[in-house]
């Protein structure tokens, strides 16, 4: 069965990236042995060349397969174009039939802009990229930085998708199983419908909100349940969710 992990927000070159807490993350995961390692964008803090070069020596180090989108951080500066020539595609798939999954990654990023835009070419890649998932029986799970649903104690709502309601219905629609993202750096899980969607905290910056630590979420998806867990970097962990599965084991 699937065990995906989460990390977002990197933020590297920033003041407040601490490389220890990536290194310890990063060894976590490692240790955890995930099927895929799913990175909900602003690894950089700038978009710059040179931190573009240093975030892709971490994450170089994850041993699973990974799945890239940008942030907003990501393109600023002409981030974009470094994006894909050190990572990789600002969209895509990663598919992987042995764990019955499929992660159809998005960008949400605008130049220089802070908020988010999936925009109808991308939304219609999405949505046909979901009914082929679902013609395969594999878990669909959506990845992108920005969040789709307000996420609580995150003060005066700002920077959501510009697109949120059109992308949501499309999930809705489609049947999405999991939604990913990041950017608010505070991790949270919405559940609607069929669809389930988690915002992850920063992995590595200490731009935190009230006593949240850094952290990464992991994905436990057995045959009876789903369990969501926000790791934290004390060590600590926490049940984000925990529901029946009725997606998978027919
Ligand atoms: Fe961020
Ligand atoms: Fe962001």
């Amino acid at each position: 069965m699937p065990f995906i992990a989460q990390i977002s927000d990197l933020h590297v070159g920033s003041i407040n990236f601490v490389e220890e807490l990536l290194v310890n993350a990063i060894d976590d995961l490692n240790d955890i042995h995930p099927d895929v390692t799913i990175i909900t964008g602003d690894i950089t803090d700038n978009g710059y060349f040179l931190e573009f070069q240093k975030a892709v020596t971490y994450l170089d180090e994850i041993k699973s397969p990974i799945l890239v989108v940008p942030g907003n951080h990501d393109a600023r500066h002409v981030g974009d174009e470094c994006f894909e020539e050190l990572i990789k595609n600002r969209y895509g798939i990663l598919k992987d039939k042995k764990h019955g999954l499929k992660v159809i990654g998005l960008d949400s990023s605008e130049p220089d802009l802070d908020y988010g835009r999936v925009g109808r070419s991308q939304e219609n890649w999405m949505a046909q990229e979901l009914r082929n998932a679902d013609e395969e029986n594999l878990y669909k799970i959506i990845a992108l930085h920005h969040h789709i649903i307000p996420v609580p104690k995150t003060g005066r709502e700002r920077n959501v998708l510009s697109d949120a309601g059109d992308i949501l219905q499309t999930l809705m629609t489609e049947k999405a199983d999991l939604v990913l993202s990041g950017h608010k750096h505070m991790p949270h899980v919405w559940m609607m419908e069929n669809s389930t969607f988690i915002t992850a905290g920063t992995v590595s910056s200490l731009r935190l909100r009230g006593r949240e630590l850094s952290s990464f979420n992991t994905i436990n998806i057995e045959e009876e349940f789903i369990e969501i867990i926000l790791n934290r970097a004390d060590g600590t962990q926490r049940c984000l969710a925990k529901y029946e599965n009725t997606c998978l084991g027919d």
